[in-house]
């Protein structure tokens, strides 16, 4: 852990929105925290230059140099751990970890997810609650276990699902609560009041 206990480390796969939501925060001082590294899986994800842009190291890992996903997921812990980062932070990450990456962070992974856990995990949780026909979605920020969006749930927000919704549409208005639920939770989890116990999580007095 570092000197302060405030550096993220941020593992991304593409546009990046929601990385670039927390980095403004912490810009705008709303959040006590710095991004130490962001990584990504793919070479061209938009979320690489919008860090770099920022004056944040940002590195590409290739997943084929690592002939299996535990591997390249140790390169990645290995990375984040040269760093020293105190959370890890899962911005659009299209990849599951690995128990053998997991084990290395306990309790330090957060992801988020655009829909209200445990409904519609997954890919294409937007389609899914359209399909579904449910009148409120939302995001979800939550503690990342070894199963697909299965963690412990630090903070959820809603939003309307509205009749002429289009999986765009809906897409949309999610993402923007997306933006201002993230770096909420982070704040939160670095604080030192957050108890989990079993699925629960609870915000007790700060330490
Ligand atoms: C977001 O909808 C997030 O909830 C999901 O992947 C998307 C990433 O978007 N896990 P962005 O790359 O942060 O813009």
């Amino acid at each position: 852990m570092s000197a302060d206990g405030r550096g993220l480390g941020v593992l991304l796969s593409g546009r990046g929105s929601n990385f670039v939501a927390i980095a403004e925060r912490i810009r705008r001082g709303d959040l006590a925290a710095r991004v130490d590294l962001v990584v990504s899986n793919k070479a061209d994800a938009p979320g690489l230059g919008a860090a770099r842009d920022r004056g944040i190291d940002a590195v590409f890992l290739d997943p084929r140099q690592h002939p299996t996903r535990a591997e390249y997921d140790l390169a990645v812990a290995d990375a984040l751990r040269a760093r020293d980062v105190d959370l890890v932070c899962l911005a659009g990450w299209m990849r599951i970890l690995t128990p053998e990456f997991i084990q290395q962070f306990p309790g330090r992974i957060l992801n988020i997810h655009p829909a209200l856990l445990p409904s519609f995990p997954g890919l294409h949780a937007q389609r899914q609650a359209l399909e579904y026909g449910v009148k409120v979605s939302g995001c979800t920020v939550h503690f990342v276990d070894a199963g697909v969006d299965t963690g412990p749930i630090i903070l959820q927000q809603t939003v309307p699902v509205q009749d002429e919704d289009t999986e765009e549409s809906l897409s949309a208005r999610i993402l923007e609560r997306e933006h201002d639920t993230y770096w909420r939770a982070i704040r939160t989890v670095l604080s030192g009041r957050v108890v989990v116990r079993g699925r629960r999580v609870t915000f007790g007095a700060a330490k």
